[in-house]
């Protein structure tokens, strides 16, 4: 064994680096997380830490991380996060493109999302609404997933002239599994071959069963093309969003989720965000998944930079030291120490996990050729 840096040892036991700092004081060893100690003393750590009945489990390191608990007097109303699912090419990029009136569909390589893009639009009246976009190809299916669990409502697009397909079906699970309401936007009625009394008729197959049919699922027919209809969308959104009372406490730490995480030329690792709770600020530390860092700016989804960002807003955050995955958590912590010890923490736990699939698939491998 050689020299070993706090964290590394702490890592290497699993314990929290915060106790292996403590227990070294007892020794007699004042080091922080981040300096290096010498093979010896690591020795006489790691025998301490054997001694004890008791070790501290992946969770625990997790514990107090997340404030769940909420004053009820703190909350105040947010907007809704409106997940756009459906099948490939049904129109959910240039839906929500004509819902924002601006052109993204245009712009994307061969026309398919590549990303997840979200973005806030105001409607008459000044209420806000969130948009999250998903890929409709197959290959995007746990993205969507994802999508699902960040948001309120979920606008199902369905082109009345092909109806339901493989990518509807499965985002109509998704949201029955998130458990939320599911708007359907039946698309492209401007086509010669639009039929959307037959895509009602499919819905049926799916248990969603249409208002104008006795059932509670609002359909609205849209075209992105002609705009026709989506006045009519709004609306529809605005009621289920009114429903759910939506509410957030803007006054504590931040905490969201990723959307979307990259790494950019000469803007190193940037990461979308969904601000779900709090307020995020420039200067806050955080951990994301098992990368932390600081809040170096924020770019609001205009482009433009801001000082902060409060619940349902999706910013892009810059001042990662890595790559998050889309889907994984953000949450902001006391100070630089707390967010390294959650986020190599974390990166041990993917990195122990990882062993013991290719572990696992390695045997399966021998026992195949055996
Ligand atoms: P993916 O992101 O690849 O899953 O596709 P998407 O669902 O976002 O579809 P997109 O918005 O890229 O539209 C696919 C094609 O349908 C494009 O050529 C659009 O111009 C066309 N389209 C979308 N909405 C309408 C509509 O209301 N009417 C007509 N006629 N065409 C539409
Ligand atoms: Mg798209």
């Amino acid at each position: 064994p050689e020299a070993i840096t706090v964290q590394e040892l702490a890592n290497r036991m699993a314990e929290r680096g915060g106790e292996v700092v403590k227990t070294l004081m007892k020794m007699g060893v004042m080091a922080t997380i981040t300096q290096t100690i010498d093979a010896d003393t690591a020795e006489l750590v790691v025998e301490e830490f054997g001694h004890r009945a008791h070790r501290v489990s992946d969770e625990d390191i997790e514990v107090g991380l997340k404030r769940e608990d909420e004053d009820e007097t703190d909350l105040q109303a947010r907007p809704p996060v409106i997940t756009v699912m459906g099948h490939v090419d049904h129109g959910k990029t240039s839906l929500l493109d004509a819902l924002r009136k601006s052109d993204v569909a245009g712009g994307e390589a061969g026309g398919i999302t590549q990303h997840i893009g979200a973005y806030q639009v105001e409607v008459e009246g000044g209420q806000r609404l969130t948009f999250i976009d998903t890929p409709g190809h197959a290959a995007f299916t746990d993205m969507r997933a994802r999508g699902a669990t960040v948001t309120d409502v979920v606008i199902l697009v369905v082109a009345a002239d092909d109806g339901i397909m493989a990518q509807t079906v499965e985002a109509i699970s998704h949201a029955k599994a998130a458990g939320v309401p599911i708007v359907v936007a039946i698309n492209k009625i401007d086509k010669p071959g639009a039929d959307p009394n037959r895509v009602m008729t499919e819905l049926l197959q799916h248990n969603l069963v249409p208002e104008s049919m006795g059932g509670d699922i609002i359909c609205v027919p849209v075209s992105a093309l002609s705009r026709e209809g989506l006045p009519d969308l709004i609306e529809s959104i605005l009621l289920q969003a009114e429903l759910l009372d939506l509410k957030a406490n803007p006054g504590r730490p931040a905490e969201g989720t990723v959307i979307e995480a990259r790494l950019e030329q000469g803007r190193g690792s940037v990461a979308t965000v969904l601000v779900q709770r709090g307020t995020l600020r420039v200067g806050d530390i955080f951990v994301a998944g098992s990368e932390s860092g600081r809040v170096r700016a924020l770019i609001n989804d205009r482009g433009e930079r801001v000082e902060e960002a409060g619940p349902s807003v999706p910013v892009e955050v810059l001042g990662l030291t890595g790559t998050p995955d889309a889907g994984e958590d953000f949450v902001v912590v006391e100070d630089d120490a707390r967010a390294r010890e959650v986020a190599s923490f974390r990166a041990e736990r993917k990195k122990r996990a990882q062993q013991a699939a290719t572990a696992k698939g390695r045997g399966s491998l021998e026992q195949m050729l055996s």
